[in-house]
């Protein structure tokens, strides 16, 4: 249906979204761009150009670092309560021994859910919401800049909290650690890191900027839509180092931060997961939000003080 050239539908393996003729003629560029100005729609009606350093740090590089976000009082609570939640659920359903191929389905279960990537395990919790998760769901900083960030509400029912256990890349490799972007439109996730995160267990590496679309980025999209077209395959494009290289001049860098980090990234730009010392864990609030890549600002304005 031609409608669905309209909504967040990536795959095309879809007969509009991956049709041929249509992405010779650059369709797949078309809903690039038309997102864009989606985007900046609703970033206008949310802020009116009223933009912090940190979110023209966003708009410019596709992700941000902060150290030390919260209060190391609010931090310490927050933890606490994190790590009681993740024992408390651990102890009614271990950590799966079982692996999947690929991009796992979710198992759920009364406290949240497993998924597994190869043979990487993602444990998600739910939290409750009560004044201890507060502390960040509440934070202006925080809510201001994921606001930025996604050009919609904040919904504080999206935050999870995000146990990585890193498998080996023996027999199921873990396909998150090949160089890929989740989406044609931008979308945000976020890390707040509740232990360090150090090279040997696999952090986030970003492409500085990779968000953006220069020359090379949009004669690449063109022709990977075609191939795809022609090939039936999914919207989250994986590419090669040297791609990346040609593109923007660089690869993806290791975001190595301390616990008490937040970690905002545009997940339409150039990312993957670290490779890892197997059996090495980190431990996050998480949250991913992807609204609707032509949705109208249906966003209520913020307040006068901008909170
Ligand atoms: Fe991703």
């Amino acid at each position: 249906m031609v409608w669905q050239v309209f909504t967040a539908r990536k795959s095309f393996s879809d007969p509009v979204i991956g049709s041929r003729w249509a992405n010779r003629c650059g369709l797949h560029l078309a809903r690039i761009r038309l997102s864009d100005v989606f985007l900046a729609a609703r970033r206008w009606w949310l802020f009116r150009g009223k933009l912090t350093e940190e979110m023209q740090q966003f708009r410019r590089d596709g992700f941000v670092a902060l150290e030390g976000f919260l209060e190391p009082q609010d931090y310490k609570i927050l933890k606490a309560k994190a790590e009681a939640v993740m024992q408390a659920a651990d102890a009614t359903g271990p950590a799966p021994s079982y692996r999947d191929a690929g991009f796992g389905k979710p198992h759920i279960y009364n406290w949240g859910f497993d998924r597994c990537d190869g043979s990487t395990v993602n444990r998600f919790y739910t939290l409750p919401s009560d004044d201890v998760l507060s502390r960040l769901a509440d934070n202006p900083r925080f809510r201001r800049l994921l606001e930025y960030a996604s050009g919609c509400r904040f919904e504080p029912r999206r935050l999870l909290l995000y146990r990585l256990i890193q498998g080996s890349d023996g027999g199921r490799p873990d396909n998150q650690r090949d160089i890929h972007r989740d989406t044609f439109h931008s979308c945000v996730k976020f890390w707040f890191a509740l232990s360090d995160v150090s090279e040997e267990c696999g952090p986030l590496h970003y492409l500085k900027g990779s968000q953006r679309f220069n020359e090379q980025r949009w004669r690449w999209e063109k022709a990977r839509s075609i191939w795809a077209s022609e090939n039936n395959k999914g919207g989250a494009f994986r590419c090669s180092a040297a791609e990346a290289n040609a593109q923007y001049g660089d690869v993806p860098q290791p975001l190595v931060v301390k616990e008490n980090t937040l970690v905002l990234a545009d997940v339409r730009g150039w990312h993957h997961r670290g490779y890892a010392k197997p059996g090495t864990e980190r431990l996050a609030v998480y949250g991913s939000f992807r609204p609707s890549p032509f949705g109208l600002p249906k966003v209520r304005p913020l307040d006068s003080n901008g909170q």
